[in-house]
């Protein structure tokens, strides 16, 4: 079995509280009674989550950018880049983008159209939902290949 790094950690730790903090930017951890569980009161605060949501994303494009940085200098020549690896790339294109011009909207004065700041969003949801969807799928294929040794 391949050993986890201290990338992967950093990486799995990075995408669980990024999507956390990402969904309690939306008031359900109140509604569905989440926050009232002892100790996750703070998941009903937008100040904390959208604090922490700021934060991991940094990391996560720090992560990002490594990633390229080491792909360019060790992997030498994009032949070598699988289909995962491109459909990961547009997922995370996509989520530094929308969640980049989120991040704009967000600075006083911004003048976005209503329109836009729901579409961007709508697309930064759906990315979010295209990552959980495609990081399910690898996990599965990951277990088949275990299985199949
Ligand atoms: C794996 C990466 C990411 C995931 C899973 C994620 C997930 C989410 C989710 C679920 C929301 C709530 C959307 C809504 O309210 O409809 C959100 C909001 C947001 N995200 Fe992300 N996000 C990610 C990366 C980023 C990055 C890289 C940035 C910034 C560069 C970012 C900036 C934002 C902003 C500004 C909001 C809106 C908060 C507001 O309502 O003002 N996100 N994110």
């Amino acid at each position: 079995m391949k050993k986890m790094n201290i990338q992967s950690y950093i990486y799995g730790i990075t995408l669980f509280f990024i999507t956390l903090s990402g969904f309690a930017q939306m008031p359900i951890f109140k509604r569905y009674y989440i926050a009232d569980i002892p100790g996750l009161g703070w998941l009903a605060n937008f100040y904390i989550t959208h604090l922490m949501h700021y934060i991991f994303a940094g990391i996560f494009i720090s992560l990002v950018v490594y990633s390229i940085i080491y792909f360019i200098i060790f992997k030498k020549g994009f032949g070598q880049i699988a289909k995962d690896m491109i459909i990961r790339i547009i997922i995370f294109s996509g989520l530094i983008l929308t969640g980049s011009l989120l991040v704009i909207k967000n600075f006083s004065g911004t003048p976005f159209p209503n329109g836009m700041i729901i579409m961007l969003n709508l697309l930064h949801l759906l990315f979010c939902m295209a990552l959980m969807i495609f990081g399910f799928y690898q996990l599965i294929k990951r277990k088949k290949e275990l299985l199949s040794g």
